[in-house]
């Protein structure tokens, strides 16, 4: 076991194209956004091990040596045990929730006891430890919190353990794992995204802990090789969604009418493929047409999705508003509320962003241009973010 304070982060992500469609082997296209989620580990000896989640209010501690005594082995199932309903309803016991606990903070929770538990076991005793993550994503927007959640408590928890070396050098403010180390993270955040939202494809992961750009398909991952140079508008309509229930929804429905749901699946891969085909293009010589092309990829995927049954009168109204300025938007993650992407030409003034911003504002939306394509899951010296931590344990 290590000694020393851990501060790890990982970013959330924007799906460009294929959200849904992915769950059904099909593929996405996806970045990572800078807006982060941290984490702080620190070792301690009080024979406690603390959850603190400031963005959610959570506060929560248990007695490790009541935990040593439980019997784990309905864990045992490998190396990266996948969480069956079974476990997870043996967690919930663990966790002991009160009658009004939220949804969130149960799924997170859990999630973690998950993680502590099946990562930790492997060590003589179990350690006490105080863990506080904190968050610049909206939570259950579709930016990929949850997974972001996952990926900070799999590095820090793998590291701490010394299941993977930490990376991070005297001098050095941050600091990357290896290929293969990142490939195990990204197999135990997995398994945390299991826990919140039961059968995710692993795109949200992925991305939070490659960052970059990346096509996804049935778990293979390939890096887009040059960064994209693409200027986005990111907008949260503040509709809160499940994506658990949406992604059920639209299972439901291609069970119901396959004829019909499947080619519209095919459809969207189509779609994230010839994104990508054009984005590549893009990076040798932009062109205004090419723009063009983005833009109609965009408006027949919001249709589709429209047709899959994930859409919301916010996000129409996202799409209109947007419209009404000649930009073309999409919902971006599991949609019925939560974010939507608009792409932002180069030709485009900036009085014209601030006018759009403004419109979306005055409908209760939040909107920010962000830079898309951030570093992956990252481990920072405590030091190098202080204040940072400071400010975020004052919400506490
Ligand atoms: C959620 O960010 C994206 C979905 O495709 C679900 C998933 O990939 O697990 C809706």
């Amino acid at each position: 076991m290590l000694s020393e304070v851990l501060l790890v982060s990982a970013p959330g992500k924007v799906i460009l194209h294929g959200e849904h469609a992915v769950v059904h082997g099909k593929v996405a296209l996806a970045v990572a956004l800078n807006l982060r989620t941290f984490l702080r580990l620190q070792p301690h000896s009080n024979g406690k091990v603390g959850l603190k989640l400031p963005n959610i209010g959570i506060k929560r501690a248990w007695d490790v040596a009541k935990l040593q005594q439980l019997d784990t082995s309905f864990l045992e199932q490998g190396d990266v045990p996948m969480p069956i309903p079974e476990q997870v309803e043996k967690l919930k016991e663990v966790a002991g929730f009160s009658e009004d606990c939220a949804a969130t903070e149960r799924l997170a929770v859990l999630a973690f006891l998950y993680l502590y538990l099946s990562i930790c076991r492997k060590q003589r005793a179990l350690p006490s430890l105080d863990i506080v993550v904190w968050s610049e994503l909206p939570t259950g927007a579709g930016l990929g919190s949850s997974a972001a959640y996952s990926v900070c408590l799999a590095a820090a928890l793998l590291t701490t353990c010394e299941e993977i070396p930490n990376p991070l050098k005297d001098r050095d403010c941050i600091s990357r794992w290896t290929e293969e180390d990142l490939e195990f993270i990204n197999k135990w955040a997995y398994q945390g995204e299991r826990v919140i939202h039961g059968n995710p494809s692993g795109v949200d992961n992925a991305v939070s802990t490659w960052g970059g750009a990346l096509r996804y398909q049935q778990g293979k991952i390939s890096s887009l090789k040059r960064p994209l140079a693409l200027q986005i508008l990111l907008t949260n309509t503040n509709v809160p969604r499940s994506t658990k229930a949406l992604v059920a929804g639209v299972r439901n429905r291609l069970i119901k009418f396959p004829e019909i749901v499947a080619p519209l699946l095919t459809s969207i891969s189509a779609i994230s493929l010839e994104c990508e085909r054009v984005l590549s293009e893009m990076v040798a010589a932009p062109a205004l047409e090419q723009y063009l092309v983005l833009e109609e990829l965009i408006d027949m995927n919001q249709h589709h999705l429209n047709a899959l049954g994930v859409g919301h009168a916010s996000l129409d109204q996202l799409c209109q508003v947007t419209r009404a300025h000649g930009l073309h938007s999409k919902l971006t993650g599991a949609g019925g509320g939560g974010c939507g992407i608009t792409l932002l030409k180069p030709d485009l003034e900036q009085s014209e962003v601030e006018a759009v911003k403004q419109a979306l504002t005055s409908c209760g939306f939040d909107c920010w241009e962000t830079s898309i394509g951030a570093p992956g899951v990252s481990i920072h010296s405590a030091t190098s973010l202080d204040s940072y931590v400071q400010q975020a344990l004052d919400g506490l």
